[in-house]
């Protein structure tokens, strides 16, 4: 079978909702919303379209979308608007008698798939050999459960990029080096900002199964994992030149999981909450450029007309994952779960949500 057969088959969802007005799917949301009352619980991510966000419980990053899983004991339901790795990790932070569902089982994450736990484990073993045992794991959410797993088994954690700093702090607290993956940018922009110089850093591909960009491998702190984020890695330093040739005294405000040039070259990096603070308690009359994904740009563009808010790079693609959760496939979860068919349940296997959920503790505990 090949991919695109294999993504068919993973979408199961009745053609008649694709046909539906969307009018009558968002009457549809809303009375199943209001018979389920707090049985049901929403957490949608920042990325996700306007039209499913409407009716999220609660919105925010990475780091509070995990917080409020494993703080709500209440709901029987949970229906993630965001992607794979959220409604992993929120199904591994509440308890068995919780169903977490991903309304659209496409929702993957591009950054999450550049690291296997095969791959992992391989990149671990070279990496022992080479350094000894003074290496700490730490994974970014935007991961599989096993490779969490992997990482709670070996006395590491898990950051999100509103945490990275603390945790790595944490992690040269524990040990002399740290590995940290998948997604190499955040990880050597965090490294940086903590005055780990570039040539303390090396970078493992796991496809070459090598290390590469260090001329002193005994020099290296950080090892970073050859993976990125699809949709910042498309933000350029080019792009942050030319809209400061347009619009003199435009302030330039950008993810963390843009490249280390784009960070440096920006007035401000940080996580999804930090971008939204910071443009809500910006002075009316500012002029802003954002690196981040396309709905919450375009959301900040709605939410602040006092403002003039654009893209960095105008002619982005979103992230196209993050809007496989559509108002249909919304609907038609919701509704399935009323008639009692439970579609697109995500459950981590036991043994690998409890290693896993050491390495998400041990990050929930320090932030
Ligand atoms: P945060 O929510 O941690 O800002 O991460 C952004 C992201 O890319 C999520 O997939
Ligand atoms: Fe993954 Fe990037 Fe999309 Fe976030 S924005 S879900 S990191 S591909």
């Amino acid at each position: 079978m090949n991919v695109l057969e294999q993504l068919k088959r993973l979408d199961e969802m009745p053609k008649r909702y694709k046909t539906m007005e969307r009018s009558e799917l968002e009457a549809r949301a809303r009375a199943v919303k209001e018979r389920f009352g707090r049985r049901l619980f929403i957490p949608g991510h920042h990325y996700q379209k306007d039209e499913v966000i409407q009716f999220a419980d609660a919105t925010g990053d990475s780091l509070q979308l995990a917080q409020l899983a494993a703080k709500n004991s209440e709901a029987e339901y949970i229906v993630f608007c965001g992607v794979h790795f959220m409604a992993e990790t929120a199904d591994i932070l509440t308890s068995d008698d919780q169903t977490v569902i991903l309304p659209d089982l496409r929702a993957g994450c591009s950054m999450a798939d550049m690291a296997d736990i095969f791959q992992v484990e391989r990149a671990w073993a070279a990496l022992i050999e080479r350094f000894g045992e003074t290496i700490v794991p730490l994974v970014y959410v935007n991961s599989t459960a096993a490779i969490k797993a992997f990482v709670g088994r070996h006395g590491g954690a898990t950051v999100t990029s509103s945490n990275a700093k603390k945790m790595m702090a944490w992690a040269f607290s524990r040990n002399e080096r740290i590995f940290f993956l998948p997604d190499q940018h955040l990880g050597r922009n965090t490294a940086y900002a903590l005055g780990i110089r570039l040539d303390e850093m090396a970078v493992w591909d796991p496809h070459e199964e090598t290390l590469q960009g260090a001329d002193d491998l005994d020099k290296v702190k950080v090892i970073l994992w050859k993976g990125h984020c699809s949709v910042h890695e498309n933000f350029t330093v080019r792009q942050i030149e030319h809209i400061r040739r347009m619009k003199p005294g435009i302030h330039v405000i950008v993810h963390p999981e843009c490249s280390w040039e784009v960070v440096q070259q920006a007035d401000y990096a940080g996580s999804t909450k930090y971008i939204i603070e910071t443009i809500r308690n910006a002075p009316p009359g500012t002029q802003w450029a954002i690196g981040t994904e396309m709905n919450l740009v375009n959301r900040l563009k709605h939410e602040h007309p006092d403002k003039e808010i654009v893209s960095l790079n105008p002619y982005m693609c979103p992230c196209l994952t993050m809007n496989r959760i559509d108002l249909p496939h919304f609907v038609w979860a919701l509704e399935s779960l009323e008639q009692g068919a439970i579609v697109n349940r995500i459950t981590v296997p036991k043994d690998i949500a409890a290693e896993a959920k050491e390495a998400l503790d041990r990050m929930l505990s320090l932030v």
